[in-house]
């Protein structure tokens, strides 16, 4: 089943980019972790280190931005990226020629140990990290591409609880069907293009297409 794209709107009072985040659907595109986790969120108390764990989305099946393209477009629109800001960021996308999904593999090794009869090995495959100014991290984890060969990039964004709304998340359990909300700061918004255009070469050539749609003029 398709996941469902997280709600991205512009609050015209804060005059802002609001993200919501649910926090209670592990299997969406959206987990809470700690210490790289799942945490059971309707069991326990929530800390502000556990962070929202992002799978985030570009455009749709169709070409619409979703997620992040709406945020860039937004963003865009609302004057918080400017026309210089779309060309800085569509220049290095643009220039990139090494991507992760080329340059890293998966390996598997094997290690001294055994478990009732069967030697095990352990398969490593590479995580690319980044924080942007304490307030999110952004991930790029290879691994082996599903029903194809080869390997496959994928971008995760990580938002600490302690960065989301309401404040009083922290200290208790999650409701059921609850919403964290989250403003990104265009830092982020800059870094997970830059995330996209080192992934792979499909996600840059997309990410160009969308920066051109967006700022358009
Ligand atoms: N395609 C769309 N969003 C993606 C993501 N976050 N990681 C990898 N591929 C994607």
């Amino acid at each position: 089943m398709p996941r469902e794209f997280i709600r991205v709107d512009w609050d015209e009072n804060a005059k802002r980019i609001v993200c919501y985040l649910p926090l209670t659907k592990p299997t969406g595109r959206c987990r809470v972790k700690r210490n790289g986790q799942p945490v059971p969120v309707r069991q326990v108390h929530l800390q502000p280190n556990d962070a929202l764990e992002w799978q985030i989305a570009y455009r749709d099946d169709t070409g619409k931005p979703v997620e992040l393209g709406k945020m860039l477009q937004l963003a865009f629109q609302h004057g918080l990226l400017g026309m210089d800001d779309m060309r800085h960021l569509r220049s290095f996308v643009e220039t990139q020629t090494r991507f992760c999904e080329e340059v890293f593999c998966v390996q598997s090794e094997l290690t001294q140990e055994e478990f009732l009869g069967f030697k095990v090995w352990w398969r490593k495959h590479p995580i690319l990290r980044r924080e942007v100014d304490d307030v999110a991290t952004i991930e790029i984890e290879v691994r082996h591409r599903q029903k194809a060969v080869g390997f496959q990039a994928m971008v995760f964004l990580l938002v600490p609880l302690r960065h989301c709304e309401p404040p009083n998340l922290i200290g208790r359990k999650a409701n059921r069907n609850e919403h964290a909300l989250w403003s990104p700061p265009t830092e982020v918004l800059k870094m997970l293009v830059q995330a996209f255009a080192i992934a792979s070469k499909r996600h840059k050539d997309d990410i160009v297409e969308l920066l051109r749609q967006i700022s358009l003029p």
